[in-house]
Formats: C-alpha cells, structure tokens, sequence
C-alpha cells in the first residue's frame, strides 16, 4: 500500500470519532497501518492546517472545517463502494479498490458517480439489465 496521504487521515480520523467517540493515535497508526511516529506527524500537521485540535496527552478533536471535510471523504468513500458493488465487483476486492481510486477522482467525476448510483437504485430492473450482460460476457466463446 502506499503511504496514506492526509485524506486518508482526515477519513480515519473522522470515521473512529463517529464509531468510538475518539481517536487515539494507536488506533489510527493500527488502521492505516502506519508507525504511530508517522501519525503523531501528520496529526500535528492537521493541527497546523486546522483540521484537528491536538492536546498531547488528551488526544484530539476535530475543528468544524475538520468534520466537514471527514465528512466528505466517507461519503465518497462509500458512494464508490456502493459504484463496485452495483457494478458486481467482488467483495472482497471492493474495500481496498476504494482506497486505490478514492484520491484519484475530481469532485465532478464523483458527482456524476452518484448520478450513476442512483440510475440504478431508482430502477432495479437496470441492475438486472447489467447483471445479463455480465452473464453474457462470462460465457465462454
Ligand atoms: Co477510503
């Protein structure tokens, strides 16, 4: 995996607050799967930029422009799971083929991504349309 970039931080940082209530850098260093020396340095980068507000020995809390960011980036996170696994894509691959394309897409790639999402939850019978042709493709020659 490559190294996490600050979103990915903001997105784990975000997510174990709204799970646990906090986020304490061994949780963090252990979902990234990162060194906490790593975390410790981009957590007071983020206090830096005014994402989080750091108190070293009481942990941590995101600033409003922090929340609305994590906010952002779980919801594009889960509207691309929620992209592969209409398109069929298996479970098992879906989580970490989130995490290799959620920093890649523009905000106008990831509105038009939720057009696509809806195109199918609006009408099951497209899924299933989808589902045929993927039938078709698997068979062999
Ligand atoms: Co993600």
């Amino acid at each position: 995996m490559a190294t996490p970039s600050m979103e990915d931080y903001i997105e784990q940082i975000y997510l174990l607050i709204e799970q646990k209530g906090y986020a304490r850098v061994s949780d963090i260093a252990e979902a990234l799967s990162v060194h906490p020396s790593s975390v410790t340095k981009m957590v007071q980068k983020l206090d830096k930029d005014e994402y989080l507000v750091y108190e070293k020995y009481r942990g941590f809390t995101l600033t409003s422009k922090g929340k609305k960011v994590g906010k952002r980036l779980v919801y594009r996170h889960d509207l691309l799971e929620d992209l592969l696994r209409t398109i069929g894509v298996m479970e098992e691959n879906i989580y970490n083929d989130v995490e290799g394309i959620e920093h890649h897409l523009s905000w106008n790639a990831i509105d038009r991504i939720g057009d696509l999402v809806q195109f199918f939850e609006e009408d099951e019978t497209r899924v299933h349309a989808l589902r045929d042709i993927q039938k078709k493709n698997e068979e062999p020659e």
